[in-house]
């Protein structure tokens, strides 16, 4: 069959960076395509050489067998490709349905936007995928995953040949990814062809047929997927051999190096409307405790009435016995409690700041002297965590807003790290990082545990949290139906229990 999308030799190069060094990659109709790279591999950036956002210094892309050149998003949708962003780039403040028919309205005879027919659309469109909601709602009153949803059911409502997904499931819940997927099998049926981005290797390979690995803006493989094992096509992906990821690929994680001792932090009957009802919890120093269950059960509402955040009705936190002030953030990190927020464009990354001072933002009281802050202890801190974790940047100067998704969550998580709490709140940590990067991610955290460190993990990953957890509290609907530790910690048992079924 011929290709539906043909890119040779694309070069793309932004000050400092060669993000696409002669890129080939070629879609035939109803393929899924897996397009993977680590963190800063240049995914991010074929797909906008091939929308519009970004046009190539050099190379050719064809559209059905047509050198096509678009100079904006709209006209590659036109054409025929259509796409969603790794970040929602929506319109937060119109309504759901205006979002679904942005640029293509319906008009009535006077040429009006005739909002009736286009509100019965949107609503007849979205439940057809299964998802109920009131479309005359601002977008930015939905949940990231439900506005993920919208746009979604967006790319696929228009009429495109090639539908491409910048990792779609990153901010969705289980049962939203299984739409997903249901979209894609549909798509995939109607010979449309799909490129799908994600670090989530269960993903790949249950949906895709087809791969391209990118590595440092190369195209170093493309194939079928089902030729490669997952431990070869990480080793593809990060340039190693097979038998060193083998040796060194899994980090050890999850003993209980502080059995016994007082807990560090306590939560004690936190209550706060619907969202929490009567929450206690305790981490000891060095322990790691996961926080389980659904969208909706109450696990980002905990971590946010830990810290503070989150107005409550009642219910103390303590910190090494001393009860906080209650709904006071400032009180909270002063006694060394931070949260690594689950959005992190909306509570995380300054855009217009340097990737050294998105890292050092949160620890700068600390780091100050007398009012004056030490660059060279800047410099070094800034380097060590450049280094461990792996960020992929040009020089610390450069613009945070200008690394890839996955390097912006690792800032943040450096910027957390530097401030060396006490308690650390991390909910979904790793969300859009690379395999060898979580790797390394857990690893530190598990060494910042041994150092005492009490960290409450909130994951939607099973498998990070039975990995990476000593201890699981499950919440269902704001309040703890259950606790697993040691020889429970399997996934049946906790699915059981977030099910709601005591363990
Ligand atoms: N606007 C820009 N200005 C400068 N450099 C950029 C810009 N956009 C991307 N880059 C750089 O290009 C490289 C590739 O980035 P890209 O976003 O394509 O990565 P990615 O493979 O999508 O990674 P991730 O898995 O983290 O999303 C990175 O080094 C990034 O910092
Ligand atoms: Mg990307």
């Amino acid at each position: 069959m011929n290709p539906v999308l043909d890119v040779t030799d694309v070069v793309k190069e932004f000050v400092g960076v060669r993000a696409l060094d002669g890129v080939s990659f070629t879609v035939r109709p109803g393929e899924v395509h897996a397009l993977v790279g680590e963190n800063g591999a240049g995914k991010s950036t074929l797909i906008k050489v091939l929308t519009g956002v970004h046009r190539p210094d050099s190379g050719e892309v064809r559209l059905r067998g047509e050198v096509v050149s678009f100079d904006r998003p709209v006209r590659a949708q036109e054409a025929g490709i259509s796409t969603i962003y790794q970040e929602v780039n929506l319109v937060p403040l119109i309504s759901v349905a205006a979002n679904v028919f942005l640029g293509r309205e319906p008009r009535t005879r006077f040429g009006l936007v005739d909002w009736a027919r286009m509100n019965r659309d949107a609503k007849e469109l979205l439940s057809g995928y299964g998802i109920e909601t009131d479309v005359k709602r601002p977008l930015g009153t939905l949940s990231v995953g439900a506005q993920q949803m919208v746009a979604l059911v967006r790319a696929v409502s228009t009429d495109a040949d090639v539908v491409i997904m910048d990792e779609p499931t990153s901010s969705l819940e289980p049962r939203e990814v299984e739409t997903l997927f249901s979209v894609v099998e549909r798509l995939h049926e109607k010979g449309i062809a799909v490129v799908y981005v994600s670090h989530r290797m269960d993903e790949l390979y249950r949906i895709c047929d087809q791969v391209t690995v990118l590595r440092d803006g190369k195209m170093v493989h493309t194939g079928p997927l089902n030729d490669l094992s997952r431990i070869e096509l990480v080793a593809m992906m990060l340039g190693r051999s097979v038998s060193d990821i083998r040796e060194h690929g899994a980090t050890a994680f999850g003993e209980d190096h502080n059995a016994g001792k007082e807990p560090l932090l306590s939560a004690e009957n936190l209550s706060s409307g619907v969202r929490l009802n009567d929450v206690s919890l305790s981490i000891r120093p060095g322990e790691v405790v996961g926080l389980a269950g659904l969208l909706g059960s109450g696990r980002t509402e905990t971590a946010r009435a830990i810290v503070g955040a989150l107005p409550l009705d009642g219910g103390t936190v303590l910190v090494g016995g001393k009860a906080l002030k209650a709904g006071d953030v400032g009180a909270a990190m002063r006694a060394g409690i931070n949260m690594l927020a689950e959005d992190r464009k909306a509570e995380g990354i300054i855009p217009n700041l340097s990737v050294r001072e998105n890292i050092v933002l949160a620890a700068l009281p600390q780091l100050s002297r007398f009012g004056v802050i030490s660059r060279e202890k800047q410099d070094r801190i800034v380097d060590t965590f450049v280094k461990r974790l792996r960020i992929k940047v040009s020089n610390p100067d450069q613009l945070v807003s200008e690394l890839s998704g996955g390097n912006q969550q690792k800032v943040l998580l450096a910027r957390w790290l530097c401030t060396k709490p006490k308690v650390l709140l991390l909910d979904e940590p790793t969300r859009g990082i690379d395999v060898g990067a979580k790797a390394e991610v857990q690893a530190l955290i598990d060494e910042l545990a041994q150092e005492g460190l009490a960290v409450l993990l909130i994951s939607s990953e099973m498998e990070e949290l039975l990995d990476g957890a000593d201890r699981l509290v499950v919440l269902k609907d704001g309040a703890v139906v259950g606790e697993l530790s040691g020889d429970d910690l399997t996934q049946d048992k906790v699915l059981a229990a977030i099910a709601g079924e005591a363990p």
